[in-house]
């Protein structure tokens, strides 16, 4: 089974009550949201392999390290997954970004794919796909489901609030795919979105309401 992880980093932490607040506006809920994705990233990359490699300084010839293995490519579920975007590119600059589209279809109350644009090289990627909230795992397995079905072997998920009914479903559906979230919360409700939560994610980043 993939591994799920908190990222407790009190930085994380702080941050993440701020967004929580119902009071907190579209502009500073936006900007925390791209600094949590980046304060996630350093968590998660915390593994990558490196390789040696000799350059030269002003002073003369040294061997020192540099990443090693697969490119990054960020894959986030439109829309607002693109509101983690920016905050992972700042600390990986050198990353692409493919963009999964979904949208609810309102008598199944299942997510339905209807846009997918990756970079050519995405089989040999390793995919972070972001999206703030974690909730049915609806959303989540299908992006999964759509790189899986293009080749794709290595992906990671990375969400800011998680509920423990999405966490499972991602988990019994891709055991391959490791989780990491700023925040596991209580529950499910009944319209679909996560106690305590943040309310709308995609409303907040873009002030639509
Ligand atoms: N999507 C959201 O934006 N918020 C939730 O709480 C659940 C799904």
């Amino acid at each position: 089974m993939g591994k799920f992880t908190v990222l407790n980093h009190p930085l994380i932490q702080h941050k993440l009550t701020i967004i929580r607040r119902k009071e907190t506006g579209s502009n500073e809920f936006r900007r925390i949201v791209g600094e949590i994705a980046g304060l996630m990233t350093y968590e998660i990359t915390r593994d990558l392999p490196l390789q040696d490699v000799e350059i030269e300084t002003p002073m003369g010839k040294t061997v020192q390290k540099e990443l090693a293995g697969k490119k990054l490519t960020i894959v986030p579920i439109l829309r607002a997954g693109m509101g983690m975007v920016n905050g992972v590119l700042e600390m990986i600059p050198s990353a692409k970004v493919g963009v999964v589209g979904m949208y609810r279809d309102e008598e199944t109350l299942k997510p339905v794919e209807y846009f997918f644009k990756v970079p050519k090289d995405v089989t040999e990627r390793e995919c972070l796909v972001v999206d703030p909230m974690l909730a049915t795992g609806g959303s989540a397995n299908l992006a999964i489901e759509a790189l899986k079905k293009r080749g794709v072997t290595d992906i990671k998920l990375a969400v800011l609030v998680a509920a423990p009914e999405g966490v499972k479903a991602v988990q019994a559906e891709n055991p391959d795919v490791d989780i990491y979230a700023a925040a596991l919360d209580d529950k499910l409700l009944p319209n679909g979105y996560i106690f305590p939560g943040l309310g709308d994610a995609g409303d907040r980043i873009f002030g639509t309401k």
